[in-house]
């Protein structure tokens, strides 16, 4: 099991307000599976997905990452983690407007601090995004830019990916071509993907598609 999510509860507290965004959600994801998220607006599904990838702690409950313990772990281990073993694609694709396509992936190794550089080649040739390795973000078509952020989540071939609404930016087309290659990545080379999406049209392309209504999980 790659991530496991045991019980997990998220109450966000505004001053005295208090709000349970997330109430005893379980999900384990094997080697290999890729799996949606759906539901309506303000369900949790971001707060999910943000605890999966351990940018948010739960309020109770246990993640495991790659079988560790998140809340055994530092701050900067935790850092250090999400660094080696998660990919994120957002639904806006965040690219650094002053670097180059190219650079937007060697800014993940050099924080990393990765040396192998010619991963970043062979993903922008994977990604048919070869002749647009020099151009900067505004230049590209929003597939273009969502396909980079894809590439740069997976330059230091984690073995979890999360995505939230990664085909929002996106016309049908683009989108699904977008989550065929999370798919198809996902599937070859064993990696396990979680997706939050909207997009009823790209769910053919998961195994498994598990609803969460007012912070609670159905499958
Ligand atoms: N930092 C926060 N503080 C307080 N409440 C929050 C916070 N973040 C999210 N919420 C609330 O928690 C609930 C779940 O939010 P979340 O962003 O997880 O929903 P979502 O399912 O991703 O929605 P959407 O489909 O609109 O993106 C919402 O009611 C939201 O207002
Ligand atoms: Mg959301």
């Amino acid at each position: 099991m790659t991530l496991v999510m045991e019980n997990v509860s998220k109450v966000y507290s505004d001053g005295p307000k208090e709000f349970k965004a997330l109430d005893d959600v379980s999900l384990e994801l094997q080697k290999g599976e890729f799996v949606a998220i759906i539901g309506p607006s303000g369900s949790g599904k971001s707060t999910m997905l943000s605890i999966a990838g351990a940018l948010l702690s739960p309020t109770s409950g246990t993640v495991f990452l790659d079988g560790e313990n998140t809340a055994h772990l530092s701050k900067r281990k935790i850092t250090e983690k999400r660094l080696e073993k998660i990919g994120f694609v957002f639904q806006a694709a965040n690219l650094i407007p002053y670097l180059k396509v190219r650079d937007q992936l060697r800014v993940i190794n050099v924080i990393a601090k990765n040396k192998a550089n010619s991963k970043g080649r062979e993903l922008l040739e994977h990604f048919g995004l070869t002749h647009r390795t020099n151009n900067y973000p505004n230049e590209l078509s929003g597939g273009e830019r969502q396909r980079v952020a894809i590439a740069r989540a997976l330059i230091n071939d984690p073995k979890i990916i999360l995505a939230d609404e990664p085909t929002a930016s996106l016309d049908s087309q683009r989108g699904r071509e977008v989550v065929e290659l999370l798919a198809d990545e996902i599937k070859s080379r064993g990696k396990s993907g979680l997706m939050v999406t909207h997009d009823e049209r790209v769910l053919d392309l998961c195994d498994r598609v598990v609803t969460i209504r007012d912070g609670r999980l159905e499958e």
